[in-house]
Protein backbone atom coordinates (compact mmCIF):
# COMPACT_ATOMS: atom_id res chain seq x y z
CA UNK A 1 0.00 0.00 0.00
CA UNK A 2 1.38 3.12 -1.21
CA UNK A 3 0.10 6.66 -1.08
CA UNK A 4 1.56 9.87 -2.96
CA UNK A 5 1.47 13.34 -0.99
CA UNK A 6 1.92 15.92 -4.39
CA UNK A 7 3.13 19.21 -3.87
CA UNK A 8 0.29 21.46 -5.56
CA UNK A 9 2.02 24.64 -5.93
CA UNK A 10 1.24 28.26 -4.89
CA UNK A 11 -2.12 28.96 -6.81
CA UNK A 12 -1.98 28.99 -10.40
CA UNK A 13 -2.91 25.55 -11.40
CA UNK A 14 0.09 25.50 -13.82
CA UNK A 15 2.33 25.54 -11.29
CA UNK A 16 2.19 21.76 -10.06
CA UNK A 17 4.58 19.69 -11.61
CA UNK A 18 3.75 17.01 -14.13
CA UNK A 19 4.54 14.36 -12.14
CA UNK A 20 2.23 15.57 -9.42
CA UNK A 21 -0.36 16.15 -12.18
CA UNK A 22 -0.37 13.03 -13.47
CA UNK A 23 -0.59 11.22 -10.39
CA UNK A 24 -3.86 13.04 -9.94
CA UNK A 25 -5.32 12.04 -12.60
CA UNK A 26 -5.02 8.66 -12.57
CA UNK A 27 -6.05 8.36 -8.60
CA UNK A 28 -9.15 6.79 -7.40
CA UNK A 29 -9.05 8.76 -4.44
CA UNK A 30 -8.02 12.62 -4.21
CA UNK A 31 -7.45 14.08 -1.12
CA UNK A 32 -7.03 17.63 -0.71
CA UNK A 33 -6.52 21.46 1.20
CA UNK A 34 -8.99 22.77 -0.01
CA UNK A 35 -8.64 26.10 1.76
CA UNK A 36 -5.31 26.44 -0.36
CA UNK A 37 -5.43 24.06 -2.96
CA UNK A 38 -6.87 25.31 -6.55
CA UNK A 39 -9.88 23.59 -7.73
CA UNK A 40 -8.78 23.54 -11.04
CA UNK A 41 -6.07 20.49 -10.35
CA UNK A 42 -9.17 18.39 -9.76
CA UNK A 43 -10.33 19.63 -13.37
CA UNK A 44 -8.95 16.01 -14.88
CA UNK A 45 -9.54 13.44 -12.62
CA UNK A 46 -11.09 10.10 -13.68
CA UNK A 47 -14.92 10.25 -13.56
CA UNK A 48 -15.45 7.68 -10.87
CA UNK A 49 -12.57 9.90 -8.58
CA UNK A 50 -13.40 10.43 -4.97
CA UNK A 51 -12.75 13.90 -4.43
CA UNK A 52 -12.61 15.07 -0.44
CA UNK A 53 -12.29 18.53 0.51
CA UNK A 54 -10.02 17.65 3.91
CA UNK A 55 -10.15 21.44 5.53
CA UNK A 56 -12.80 20.55 7.64
CA UNK A 57 -11.26 17.50 8.39
CA UNK A 58 -9.08 16.61 11.59
CA UNK A 59 -5.90 14.41 11.25
CA UNK A 60 -7.31 10.63 12.50
CA UNK A 61 -10.63 10.93 9.99
CA UNK A 62 -8.08 11.94 7.06
CA UNK A 63 -5.65 9.14 7.58
CA UNK A 64 -8.69 6.61 8.32
CA UNK A 65 -10.09 7.50 5.41
CA UNK A 66 -7.02 7.15 3.43
CA UNK A 67 -5.95 3.85 4.99
CA UNK A 68 -9.54 2.40 4.55
CA UNK A 69 -8.99 3.43 0.67
CA UNK A 70 -6.18 2.09 -0.18
CA UNK A 71 -6.59 -1.43 1.86
CA UNK A 72 -9.89 -1.45 -0.79
CA UNK A 73 -7.22 -1.26 -3.63
CA UNK A 74 -7.59 1.98 -4.60
CA UNK A 75 -5.01 5.03 -5.73
CA UNK A 76 -5.04 7.28 -3.16
CA UNK A 77 -3.08 10.72 -3.02
CA UNK A 78 -2.96 13.66 -0.54
CA UNK A 79 -2.57 17.36 -1.95
CA UNK A 80 -1.21 19.81 -0.58
CA UNK A 81 -0.49 23.44 -0.98
CA UNK A 82 2.79 25.17 -2.10
CA UNK A 83 5.68 22.21 -1.02
CA UNK A 84 4.89 19.63 1.58
CA UNK A 85 8.03 20.57 3.10
CA UNK A 86 7.53 24.01 4.72
CA UNK A 87 4.42 23.90 7.08
CA UNK A 88 2.56 21.22 5.72
CA UNK A 89 1.60 19.24 8.66
CA UNK A 90 2.89 15.80 6.70
CA UNK A 91 4.86 14.43 9.36
CA UNK A 92 1.97 13.95 11.66
CA UNK A 93 0.23 12.00 8.61
CA UNK A 94 3.26 9.76 7.94
CA UNK A 95 3.84 8.93 10.90
CA UNK A 96 0.28 7.72 11.15
CA UNK A 97 0.67 6.45 7.70
CA UNK A 98 3.44 4.28 8.31
CA UNK A 99 2.15 2.72 11.47
CA UNK A 100 -0.66 1.68 9.46
CA UNK A 101 1.91 0.03 7.34
CA UNK A 102 1.38 2.54 4.59
CA UNK A 103 4.54 3.58 2.34
CA UNK A 104 5.03 6.91 1.35
CA UNK A 105 6.30 8.83 -1.91
CA UNK A 106 6.74 12.73 -2.24
CA UNK A 107 6.44 15.14 -4.63
CA UNK A 108 7.68 18.02 -4.23
CA UNK A 109 6.10 21.41 -5.78
CA UNK A 110 7.00 25.31 -5.99
CA UNK A 111 6.44 26.29 -2.38
CA UNK A 112 4.74 30.19 -1.88
CA UNK A 113 8.54 31.82 -0.99
CA UNK A 114 9.57 30.92 -4.47
CA UNK A 115 6.74 31.68 -6.27
CA UNK A 116 6.52 34.86 -4.47
CA UNK A 117 10.12 35.90 -5.01
CA UNK A 118 9.20 35.43 -9.02
CA UNK A 119 6.17 37.64 -8.79
CA UNK A 120 8.24 40.20 -6.94
CA UNK A 121 11.32 39.43 -9.53
CA UNK A 122 13.22 39.41 -6.54
CA UNK A 123 16.64 37.47 -5.95
CA UNK A 124 16.77 36.44 -2.24
CA UNK A 125 20.58 36.01 -2.39
CA UNK A 126 22.13 38.85 -4.03
CA UNK A 127 26.37 38.39 -4.30
CA UNK A 128 27.85 40.54 -1.75
CA UNK A 129 24.61 41.39 0.49
CA UNK A 130 23.29 38.30 1.32
CA UNK A 131 23.81 34.75 0.64
CA UNK A 132 21.23 33.42 3.30
CA UNK A 133 17.85 32.66 3.16
CA UNK A 134 15.64 32.04 6.45
CA UNK A 135 12.27 30.52 5.96
CA UNK A 136 10.21 30.99 9.63
CA UNK A 137 7.39 32.61 11.11
CA UNK A 138 6.39 34.55 13.97
CA UNK A 139 5.47 33.61 17.06
CA UNK A 140 1.84 33.72 17.66
CA UNK A 141 -0.73 30.68 18.66
CA UNK A 142 1.97 28.63 17.41
CA UNK A 143 5.22 28.57 19.61
CA UNK A 144 8.53 28.92 18.11
CA UNK A 145 11.48 27.20 20.15
CA UNK A 146 13.53 29.42 21.93
CA UNK A 147 16.54 29.27 19.91
CA UNK A 148 14.25 30.38 16.92
CA UNK A 149 13.17 33.51 18.06
CA UNK A 150 13.03 36.29 15.56
CA UNK A 151 15.18 38.94 16.64
CA UNK A 152 17.56 36.02 16.95
CA UNK A 153 17.26 34.75 13.35
CA UNK A 154 17.54 38.42 12.62
CA UNK A 155 20.79 38.89 13.74
CA UNK A 156 22.41 37.38 10.71
CA UNK A 157 20.93 40.32 8.47
CA UNK A 158 19.72 38.47 6.19
CA UNK A 159 16.57 37.18 3.52
CA UNK A 160 13.85 36.50 6.01
CA UNK A 161 10.97 34.84 4.49
CA UNK A 162 7.80 34.76 6.99
CA UNK A 163 5.00 32.38 6.41
CA UNK A 164 1.56 32.45 8.44
CA UNK A 165 2.55 36.00 10.34
CA UNK A 166 0.20 38.18 8.42
CA UNK A 167 -1.61 38.66 11.35
CA UNK A 168 1.76 39.42 13.60
CA UNK A 169 3.43 42.04 11.26
CA UNK A 170 3.50 44.48 14.54
CA UNK A 171 5.49 42.11 16.36
CA UNK A 172 7.83 41.23 13.19
CA UNK A 173 8.72 45.16 13.01
CA UNK A 174 9.24 44.75 16.70
CA UNK A 175 11.73 41.95 16.52
CA UNK A 176 13.81 42.92 13.73
CA UNK A 177 13.91 46.40 14.70
CA UNK A 178 15.15 44.63 18.10
CA UNK A 179 17.39 42.88 16.07
CA UNK A 180 18.81 45.80 14.84
CA UNK A 181 17.17 46.26 11.06
CA UNK A 182 16.94 49.69 10.08
CA UNK A 183 13.39 51.00 9.54
CA UNK A 184 14.56 51.79 5.93
CA UNK A 185 14.65 48.11 5.17
CA UNK A 186 12.89 47.04 2.44
CA UNK A 187 9.80 44.45 2.82
CA UNK A 188 7.74 43.45 0.32
CA UNK A 189 4.23 41.24 0.91
CA UNK A 190 2.40 38.70 -1.60
CA UNK A 191 -0.99 38.11 -0.82
CA UNK A 192 -2.21 34.77 -2.60
CA UNK A 193 0.60 34.76 -5.01
CA UNK A 194 -0.12 33.35 -8.35
CA UNK A 195 -3.32 33.35 -7.86
CA UNK A 196 -6.15 35.83 -10.07
CA UNK A 197 -6.71 38.48 -6.87
CA UNK A 198 -3.04 38.29 -5.77
CA UNK A 199 -1.67 41.77 -4.60
CA UNK A 200 2.08 42.56 -3.94
CA UNK A 201 2.68 45.87 -1.36
CA UNK A 202 6.06 46.83 -1.38
CA UNK A 203 6.93 48.70 1.89
CA UNK A 204 10.24 49.03 4.71
CA UNK A 205 10.00 48.12 8.23
CA UNK A 206 8.63 51.29 9.41
CA UNK A 207 5.43 51.01 7.65
CA UNK A 208 4.60 47.30 6.94
CA UNK A 209 2.20 47.22 9.43
CA UNK A 210 -0.12 50.17 8.35
CA UNK A 211 0.21 48.98 4.37
CA UNK A 212 -1.05 45.40 6.04
CA UNK A 213 -3.98 47.14 7.19
CA UNK A 214 -4.07 49.72 4.35
CA UNK A 215 -4.91 46.68 1.97
CA UNK A 216 -6.57 44.41 4.82
CA UNK A 217 -4.07 41.95 4.07
CA UNK A 218 -4.58 39.22 7.34
CA UNK A 219 -3.68 35.65 5.79
CA UNK A 220 -2.54 33.61 2.94
CA UNK A 221 0.34 36.12 2.79
CA UNK A 222 3.81 35.86 2.01
CA UNK A 223 6.32 37.96 4.19
CA UNK A 224 9.95 38.79 2.58
CA UNK A 225 11.83 40.95 4.30
CA UNK A 226 15.53 42.71 3.43
CA UNK A 227 17.49 44.37 1.23
CA UNK A 228 17.70 41.64 -1.44
CA UNK A 229 14.20 43.11 -1.30
CA UNK A 230 15.23 46.54 -2.05
CA UNK A 231 12.62 47.51 -5.57
CA UNK A 232 16.27 49.35 -6.99
CA UNK A 233 18.75 46.48 -6.52
CA UNK A 234 19.00 45.56 -9.80
CA UNK A 235 20.42 48.87 -10.62
CA UNK A 236 23.38 48.34 -8.35
CA UNK A 237 26.08 46.84 -8.96
CA UNK A 238 26.26 43.56 -7.01
CA UNK A 239 27.69 40.82 -9.20
CA UNK A 240 28.33 37.16 -8.70
CA UNK A 241 31.21 35.32 -10.08
CA UNK A 242 29.49 33.19 -11.90
CA UNK A 243 29.57 35.28 -14.93
CA UNK A 244 32.60 37.14 -14.11
CA UNK A 245 34.69 37.50 -16.85
CA UNK A 246 37.73 37.54 -15.03
CA UNK A 247 36.54 33.97 -13.25
CA UNK A 248 37.59 30.89 -14.39
CA UNK A 249 35.38 27.50 -12.97
CA UNK A 250 34.43 24.67 -13.85
CA UNK A 251 32.82 25.22 -17.32
CA UNK A 252 34.78 28.84 -18.22
CA UNK A 253 38.52 29.79 -18.47
CA UNK A 254 38.31 33.79 -16.68
CA UNK A 255 39.94 36.34 -19.32
CA UNK A 256 42.22 38.86 -18.06
CA UNK A 257 40.01 42.44 -19.06
C1 LIG B 1 0.22 26.18 6.03
S1 LIG B 1 1.40 27.19 5.26
C2 LIG B 1 1.75 26.23 3.84
C3 LIG B 1 2.99 26.64 3.10
C4 LIG B 1 3.20 25.83 1.85
N1 LIG B 1 3.58 24.48 2.18
C5 LIG B 1 4.23 26.44 0.90
O1 LIG B 1 5.23 25.78 0.59
O2 LIG B 1 4.01 27.55 0.44
C6 LIG B 1 0.41 28.50 4.69
C7 LIG B 1 1.18 29.80 4.59
O3 LIG B 1 1.99 29.75 3.44
C8 LIG B 1 1.99 31.01 2.80
N2 LIG B 1 1.31 30.85 1.51
C9 LIG B 1 0.77 29.74 0.99
N3 LIG B 1 0.32 29.96 -0.26
C10 LIG B 1 0.57 31.26 -0.52
C11 LIG B 1 0.38 32.10 -1.66
N4 LIG B 1 -0.18 31.64 -2.76
N5 LIG B 1 0.80 33.39 -1.58
C12 LIG B 1 1.39 33.87 -0.47
N6 LIG B 1 1.60 33.12 0.62
C13 LIG B 1 1.20 31.84 0.60
C14 LIG B 1 1.24 31.98 3.72
O4 LIG B 1 2.19 32.52 4.60
C15 LIG B 1 0.31 31.03 4.44
O5 LIG B 1 -0.05 31.57 5.69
Amino acid sequence: MKIHIIGAGPGAADLITLRGYRLIQEADVVLYADSLVNEELMTDVKPSAEVVKTAGMHLEEMVEMMVNRLQEGKKVVRVHTGDPAVYGAIMEQIGLLKNAGVEIEIVPGVSSVFASAAELQAELTIPDLTQTVILTRAEGRTPVPEFEQLKDLAKHHCTISLFLSATLTKKVVKELMDAGWSKETPVAVVYKATWPDQKIVRSTLEHLDEDMKKNGIRKQAMILAGWALDPSIHEKDYRSKLYDKEFTHGYRRGVKS
